[in-house]
């Protein structure tokens, strides 16, 4: 090893373990300003000599290139969701359903802390932080390693046990702090750019950023609550995978106690609900497990959660405040919407200063006049709420909405049956900016840099009359706006250039269309390949999409025989957007979400071959039967795995009953 190898190596270790003090113990034996020396030191040798280069130094934690969009990666197992139990009675139902299936036999209970995040797998490899995937649907996630490499409580590297040495996954919950939220907020608020609504959503749009440094910068923490291998649970109870994890370096929550039974459970519930404002995270309830794995395997499943844990969910947290004025927000479809302007209130340790009150009828329904004072609630992953008046406020003023919008004064109407009222000026220039913050939004084009505080200038100037405008901007033009420079300028130019390659259903999600999310999009790029096909179509043949109905078909076919919209479409066109794409001839196959085991030698099909098939059929293909195979095919001198499989009850077919379900 050369010198600068081994000092690269010293540098790494040490700063390892600084890192652990700092953000997983809680207890820094060094000063920020040391630390940072020694990480500027790495760096600079990493630099020198990339050949040392290695993707769990920790001076990846400072994030990497940005990237163009997430891969999809499947689960090793799914990533279920929790029954709820939303009060005592409930938990103690859960409880004597546990007690009924175990039979008499003594069990125990691991309660930990619900927090408030989103849950996230991390893969590890001979000890190296390999992979992050988020939860997605709970069978395919998002790869989001890049990102998740900058969390600092997270270990890149750890001494894995016998056992975890090949690999394993630590699951858990990406949460931001209340602190780091608040930070953040107030950030934005400087910027002009829109406040996260609570921690959840922003450890969310945190984690799925396509650039690694804004992850960074925003400073994630990971708790882990499983620990698996090959997708099953790598010890034989709960509390035993809690202890590992805490030992490889994980930080996992102190807040857990190991029950004897529903009364220790009932009381740590009861304890955090009390205390829950102490901690620096937000938590939304108590996560009650069986603690044995055995038992849990015993318990099993239902179609969507299993029946061995549950979620004992807390009240959502209210508080009383007083409404002194409701403005009047204008929407990209038009939509009017009125928002309470609240004298600022803590609720759960977040500071709510606006709610939403939806539209005329929610007001009327609530009694509610400027003035009032009302109960407002906050629930973890939903925009703060009025519940009630609590109060009538003397003076008081009923609201009214207006009849003119208050952004353009163009007409406002509300259709027969609509409890929406709407400005129906298209050249609104509300509707505008909102269309193009919509459109740079992520998830839809991507447009790193257009903010809020950018767009209302965009527009009061003039420079943009429609979204595709947006293509012709140059560098001068933006350069002279406030807060601009010549950097950021050229940088903006650069992005709404990338963003030309954002593919089909993007593009149409851009759009704006009523009801046409990235889901709906998907589907009709899969159908009809071109965005041309999707404006000629007639409504019936729109809903052969799949799960277009009627009412989207509408939406779509009306926006299309807009002349404006069809200057829109062709603007686009000009600028260079992707109008097509190869059409999918199957988007999940007939096996989709189906597992199957190989046995003995099929007469026709070589094992490589049987397997292959069954994988472009959407299917999986495990190497050993349990209660999860759905199949075994069985062939000549098949032995233990059929054996096995009768024993299951599990289906067993034959080569030629395969060959006819893939359709030979
Ligand atoms: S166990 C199948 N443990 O709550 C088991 N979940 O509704 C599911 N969560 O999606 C997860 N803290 O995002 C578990 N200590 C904890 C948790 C926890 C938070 C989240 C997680 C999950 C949701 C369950």
């Amino acid at each position: 090893m050369t010198n600068a190898a081994r000092e690269v190596e010293r540098l790494r270790a040490e700063l390892r373990r600084h890192e652990h003090l700092y953000y997983v113990a809680d207890s820094p034996e060094i000063s920020d300003a040391e630390y940072d020396a020694l990480m500027r030191r790495l760096m600079e040798l990493e630099k020198e000599h990339p050949e040392l280069a290695s993707p769990d130094s920790p001076t990846g934690r400072v994030g990497g290139k940005a990237r163009e969009g997430f891969v999809k990666v499947r689960h090793s197992s799914p990533m279920l969701s929790l029954d709820n139990a939303l009060n005592e009675a409930e938990l103690r139902d859960f409880d004597r359903r546990v007690r009924e299936l175990l039979r008499g036999e003594s069990y125990r209970y691991m309660a930990e802390l619900k927090m408030d995040g989103l849950s996230t797998a991390m893969r590890y490899r001979n000890g190296r932080f390999v992979q992050a995937v988020t939860r997605g649907d709970g069978e395919i996630g998002e790869d989001v390693t890049e990102n998740a490499r900058t969390i600092r409580s997270l270990p890149l590297r750890v001494e894995a046990d016998e056992g975890l040495r090949d690999g394993f996954e630590a699951r858990g919950e990406t949460v931001m702090n209340r602190r780091a939220f608040e930070r953040l907020n107030a950030e934005r608020d400087a910027n002009g750019q829109a406040r996260f609504a609570n921690p959840r959503n922003a450890a969310a749009g945190s984690l799925r950023v396509l650039e690694p440094r804004v992850t960074a910068s925003r400073r994630l923490d990971f708790h882990p609550y499983f620990l698996l291998v090959e997708g099953e649970p790598a010890l034989g109870s709960q509390s035993e995978a809690l202890e590992t994890l805490e030992r490889l370096g994980f930080k996992v929550s102190r807040q857990r106690r190991l029950c004897g039974g529903v009364e220790e459970v009932l009381e740590f519930c009861a304890r955090w609900e009390a205390e829950r404002d102490t901690l620096p995270y937000e938590i939304d309830g108590v996560v009650v497990k069986v603690d044995a794995v055995a038992q849990q395997r015993a318990l099993g499943f239902t179609a969507k959660a299993p029946r061995w844990a549950i979620a004992y969910k807390y009240p959502a947290r209210q508080a009383k405040t007083r409404v002194v004025g409701i403005e009047v927000q204008v929407g990209r479809t038009g939509t009017l919407t009125p928002v309470a302007v609240l004298e600022p209130k803590e609720v759960g340790g977040v500071t709510v200063s606006r709610a939403t009150l939806h539209n005329e009828d929610e007001i009327g329904r609530l009694g509610l006049e400027i003035g009032d004072e009302v109960v407002i609630e906050r629930s973890g992953d939903v925009i703060p709420k009025v519940v009630r008046v609590s109060v009538q406020g003397s003076p008081r003023k009923p609201f009214r909405m207006p009849a003119r919008c208050p952004v353009c004064g163009g007409t406002v109407v509300r259709e027969e049956g609509e409890s929406a009222s709407r400005c129906i000026n298209t050249n609104c220039s509300a509707r505008l900016k909102q269309s193009i913050l919509h459109f740079a939004s992520r998830g839809v084009m991507n447009i790193d840099g257009l903010g809020e505080a950018l767009v209302e200038q965009l527009v009061d100037k003039g420079l943009i009359t429609n979204v595709a405008d947006l293509y012709s901007l140059t560098v001068e033009q933006l350069e002279n706006l406030d807060r601009m420079g010549a950097k950021s300028a050229a940088k903006l130019v650069e992005n709404i250039g990338k963003s030309k390659r954002n593919p089909l259903p993007r593009v149409l999600a851009a759009l704006g269309i009523r009801f046409v999310g990235e889901r709906t999009a998907n589907f009709l790029g899969d159908s009809f390949g071109e965005l041309d096909a999707i404006a000629g179509a007639t409504v019936e043949e729109l809903q052969e999409a799949e799960e277009v109905g009627p009412k989207v078909a509408e939406s779509i076919y009306r926006f299309f025989r807009e002349p404006r919209n069809q200057s829109l479409v062709e603007g686009l066109r000009q600028a260079g957007l992707v109008f097509s794409q190869e059409i999918k001839r199957s988007i999940v196959g007939p096996f989709h979400g189906l597992t199957f085991v190989l046995t003995g030698s099929l007469p026709n099909l070589s094992r490589e071959e049987a397997k292959r098939r069954i994988e472009e059929a959407g299917g999986k293909v495990a190497g050993s039967v349990s209660k999860k195979t759905h199949y075994v095919v069985a062939g000549e001198d098949a032995g233990s795995k059929l054996a096995k499989a009768k024993q299951l009850k599990i289906a067993i077919m034959n080569e030629e009953q395969l060959l006819a379900l893939l359709g030979d």
